[in-house]
């Protein structure tokens, strides 16, 4: 049983998305295209909810939970305006996107930027010229876990997919809880008393047994559990997808998880897999699907059953997770087709394939849609992973025994500017590079949890996973190994990802985390906004 995980790029977890209902999200007929620019107003502050019927206090972005989504097209000019009345400083951190030419917009805190204050706006502007796919807005540290995602949609108006589906469903899957995650934090760290230390890194970690998960900010929780006291409604309701007979949906389904993963599927329909995380894949069918926290995945499900109602399934991997979450139950939502009763319970057909938990969907069976020549790699790095009490008795992630620190009030792209980049302490965890280097990065993971990582500004392609402490060579996918921006590290295994240092900016890795940092000369050259340098001195 696992015991600690730390999602890798906790900054930039997650992700989610808004949409209640199976209203098509983007009406793919109207193609006409010209890169434009895309205005967005979030206002950052709390407001009480209840998603599943048990009233607490979360921040939201524009009083909704999950925030609204966010929708352009690939070459977009994307303008967030954050007004941040949050009453504690705020970032929105843009889940996966490259941020090529704009690494200050990258939204996390300590790493790209100052916090924005409580009662301010700032701008995020940046375009989104190369990629498309699925990816989430969020805030940095666990604000996330309180509210704080929604949705980023980068449609391909050059989708290769585009004439096999008709219309578009947002599948936002998350674990949910009932406690502030400050609170949560807290517990998790005594003994310490909440020193400067523990403050500052406190929002690495998020362990704990969710009370209950959603899907698309939905379900329904038994209140007699609630504690008393609480404000508790029994029975809120399911989301609900409507599906008309014969239509193909593409599912984009984003896992907003603090924790944990899950295993999705939908009741008699097989999903095709076609796209992960801004990467086209060959059609893959799968009945059960494993998403682990900040993937996403586009799948094709064709209303081709009898007119009914179907379960939606969204199962915690149990085995990844503390004690305590044996009782979980499965999260389900409904799909009704045109015509079916509204409101007769479905008849439960789970699909019965067996998954491995804790692990990713094995890469080997994601081929990319189009050939691509591998890069031969001109440098190796291998870093282990490891948990361990510090002398405080505090259970920290260490990467190569070096635990990641990070200064809210100098962040280390300003420390590039600065021409400091050299002399960032040994906790930034930073690596340096000045030329262009294709990099495979070996990680170690010697504690018994699962590690979700990922990498700010790139894709990277999955050679390899296995068990045990040492990589196996042979074993490596050098032909047409998949490229994606999150993957899972399993529990006392190794993952192998080759990467390109081509992106001139601040790159963090997150979580357990290291920064990456590319071409430092190339950014001093670049011209941050005055808005962005002024941040630090508003809130320092
Ligand atoms: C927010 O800022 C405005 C102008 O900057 C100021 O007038 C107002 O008093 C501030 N409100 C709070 C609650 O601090
Ligand atoms: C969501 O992410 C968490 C955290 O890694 C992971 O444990 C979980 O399996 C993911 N959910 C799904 C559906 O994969
Ligand atoms: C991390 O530690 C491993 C094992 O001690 C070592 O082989 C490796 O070179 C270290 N990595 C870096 C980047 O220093
Ligand atoms: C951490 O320290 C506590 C007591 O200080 C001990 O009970 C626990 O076993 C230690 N855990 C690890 C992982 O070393
Ligand atoms: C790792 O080991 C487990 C059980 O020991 C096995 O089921 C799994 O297939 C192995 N994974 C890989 C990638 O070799």
């Amino acid at each position: 049983m696992t015991l600690y995980k730390i999602f890798f790029c906790f900054y930039c977890t997650i992700v989610l998305a808004t949409l209640i209902s199976s209203t098509p999200i983007w009406d793919k007929n109207v193609r006409a295209y010209e890169p434009k620019t895309n205005i967005f107003d979030l206002t950052i502050k709390k407001v009480s909810l209840a998603p599943d019927g048990f009233s607490r206090i979360l921040s939201t972005i524009n009083g909704q939970y999950p925030g609204p989504t966010i929708e352009v097209n690939k070459g977009d000019r994307v303008v967030i305006n954050v007004h941040n009345e949050l009453g504690e400083q705020t970032a929105i951190h843009s889940h996966g996107m490259f941020q090529r030419g704009t690494p200050w917009f990258d939204g996390t805190l300590g790493q790209s930027q100052c916090g924005i204050p409580d009662n301010y706006t700032f701008t995020y502007d940046y375009t989104v010229s190369d990629q498309f796919g699925t990816y989430c807005h969020s805030h940095a540290m666990t604000q996330y876990v309180d509210g704080i995602v929604g949705a980023l949609i980068i449609h391909d108006p050059d989708d290769p997919y585009i004439a096999e589906y008709d219309e578009e469903i947002l599948v936002m899957l998350t674990d949910y809880h009932h406690t502030d995650s400050q609170i949560l934090l807290e517990s998790f760290f005594t003994p310490a008393s909440g020193g400067e230390e523990t403050r500052k890194l406190k929002f690495l970690f998020m362990v704990s047994v969710p009370d209950n998960g959603l899907i698309n900010g939905k379900n329904n929780f038994d209140c007699s559990k609630a504690p008393p006291g609480s404000t508790c409604v029994d029975n809120a309701g399911l989301a609900k997808f409507e599906f008309i007979p014969e239509k193909r949906y593409r599912l984009r389904i984003i896992n907003t998880s603090a924790f944990s993963s899950f295993f999705f599927s939908i009741d008699k329909h097989v999903m095709e897999i076609i796209e992960v995380e801004g990467s086209y894949t060959k059609r893959n069918k799968v009945h059960r699907l494993p998403i682990n926290v900040a993937q996403r995945y586009s799948v094709i499900v064709t209303a081709n059953q009898p007119v009914d109602n179907y379960i939606m399934r969204s199962e915690f991997q149990k085995e990844c997770m503390p004690d305590g979450a044996s009782k979980l139950p499965i999260i389900t939502a409904i799909v009704h087709y045109d015509g079916a009763p509204e409101d007769s319970a479905p008849k439960a057909a789970p699909w019965k394939d067996f998954l491995e938990e804790c692990i990713d969907l094995d890469h080997k069976t994601l081929q990319p849609l189009y050939e691509e020549k591998l890069l031969e790699a001109t440098k190796e790095m291998e870093l282990v992973i490891a948990f361990h009490n510090d002398s405080l008795g505090i259970v920290k992630a260490y990467l190569n025994e070096s635990t990641y620190v990070p200064d809210l009030y100098s962040p280390s792209l300003l420390k590039v500017f600065a021409g400091q980049e050299y002399d960032l302490p040994p906790a930034r965890n930073a690596f340096i590079f000045d030329n262009f280097e294709v990099i495979d990065v070996s990680f170690i993971n010697t504690d018994n949890g699962e590690h979700p990582f990922h990498i700010h500004g790139h894709q990277f392609w999955v050679l390899g996973i296995g068990n045990g402490t040492k990589v196996d060579k042979d074993a490596l996918n050098k032909v047409n190994p998949i490229e994606r921006d999150t993957s899972t590290i399993p529990a006392n295994g190794w993952t192998v990802l080759r990467f390109v240092v081509d992106n001139p900016g601040w790159h963090l890795q997150s979580g357990l985390l290291m920064q990456l940092i590319e071409f430092p000369e190339e950014i001093k050259k670049m011209n941050p906004p005055q808005e962005w340098v002024r941040l630090c001195d508003l809130t320092y």
